[in-house]
C-alpha cells in the first residue's frame, strides 16, 4: 500500500524541528547581549519566550547561573527541548513548557530577564511589550531580536515577502521608539552578523531540505512543500542587504512610557 504524503505541518517539523534553532542567532550574540545587562542578579529568574527547540535556552543556561522557564506554543519543540534538558542534566534549573505568549498566566514581577529571539513580532512589538512589562521586576530587562529594514527603499520582492510575514516591520529607530513608548528604556542594540543566519540556521536547514528531498524523491507533493520551505535561505542570499535581525536590550522603567534622559548604547559591528 502506498504511504500517504506527509502534511505541510509534518514536513515543516521534519525541517525546522531538526535544526539547532528556528531563527537567526547564535551563542556569540547571546553572550554579547548579556554584556549589555551588567547588573543582572547573580542568579536571575529568566523567561525565554518563543524558545523553539531551545537553541538560545541552552546558551542562556551556559551563560547565566539563573533559573530559566522556556515557553513555546509548538508542543513538538517543547518535547524536543525537554529531552535535551534531561540528557544534559539541566532539569534542576531549566524548565520547558507549552504556552502562548498571548496568555502566559504567569505571576506579575516574577522575572529579572525576559529573553525572546525572533518571536515577539508574532504578537506585534507593542502588544508583546505590554505583556512582558508586568512580568518583570522593577528594573528587569527585556532582550529580544526583531527583523528590521536596513534600507529606506527595500526591493519590491523583499517588501512582498515581509508584507505577508511581518507587515508592521520597521527600522531600528521605529523599534526603539516602541520600546520607549511601552514603558522600557532602550539600553543597547546591535545587528546580528551574517554568521548568526547561517551557522545554526540556514546551513543546517539547507542540509536537512536536501536530505528530505532524497527521502521523498518520488513524492511530488512533498517535494513541492520542500521547494517552498527551501526558498528562505536563497531569499536571504538575494535580499539580505535590505533587512537585518537586530538584538535589542531594554530595561523596565518604574513608570510606563518614561525614557527621558537615557542614553542608548549603540554598538557597531
Ligand atoms: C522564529 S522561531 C524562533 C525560535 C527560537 N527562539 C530561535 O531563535 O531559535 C519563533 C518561535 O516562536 C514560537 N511562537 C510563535 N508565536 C507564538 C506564541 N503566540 N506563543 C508562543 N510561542 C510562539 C514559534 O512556535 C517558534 O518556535
Amino acid at each position: 500500500m502506498p504511504t500517504a504524503s506527509p502534511s505541510f505541518q509534518d514536513l515543516f517539523h521534519q525541517v525546522f524541528g531538526a535544526l539547532p534553532r528556528q531563527g537567526p542567532g547564535n551563542r556569540v550574540c547571546a553572550a554579547r547581549a548579556l554584556t549589555l545587562l551588567p547588573d543582572l542578579p547573580a542568579y536571575p529568574a529568566v523567561l525565554d519566550l518563543g524558545c523553539g527547540v531551545g537553541g538560545q535556552t541552552l546558551h542562556l543556561a551556559e551563560l547565566t547561573a539563573g533559573s530559566i522557564l522556556a515557553i513555546d506554543r509548538h508542543p513538538p519543540f517543547i518535547g524536543h527541548l525537554t529531552a535535551t534538558l534531561v540528557e544534559r542534566g539541566l532539569t534542576g534549573r531549566v524548565r520547558a513548557r507549552v504556552g502562548d505568549l498571548a496568555d502566559l498566566g504567569l505571576p506579575a514581577a516574577s522575572f529579572d530577564l525576559i529573553w525572546s529571539e525572533g518571536a515577539l513580532y508574532n504578537l506585534g512589538i507593542p502588544r508583546a511589550l505590554a505583556i512582558c512589562r508586568p512580568l518583570l521586576r522593577d528594573g528587569g530587562y527585556l532582550a529580544f531580536t526583531d527583523a528590521v529594514w536596513r534600507v529606506e527603499n527595500p526591493p519590491a520582492a523583499a517588501r512582498a515577502v515581509f508584507a505577508a510575514d511581518y507587515p508592521t516591520m520597521g527600522r531600528v529607530e521605529d523599534v526603539l521608539a516602541l520600546i520607549g513608548a511601552g514603558g522600557f528604556e532602550p539600553v543597547g542594540h546591535f545587528t546580528l552578523p551574517d554568521a548568526a543566519w547561517w551557522e545554526d540556521f540556514y546551513t543546517p536547514m539547507e542540509r536537512q531540505v536536501r536530505a528530505l528531498r532524497e527521502r521523498y524523491h518520488d513524492d511530488p507533493a512533498a517535494l513541492a512543500v520542500l521547494a517552498e520551505i527551501g526558498q528562505e535561505p536563497d531569499f536571504h542570499r538575494r535580499h539580505g542587504d535590505a533587512y537585518a535581525y537586530e538584538f535589542f536590550v531594554a530595561r523596565r522603567t518604574s513608570k510606563s512610557g518614561s525614557t527621558a534622559g537615557h542614553e542608548v548604547k549603540k554598538e557597531f559591528e
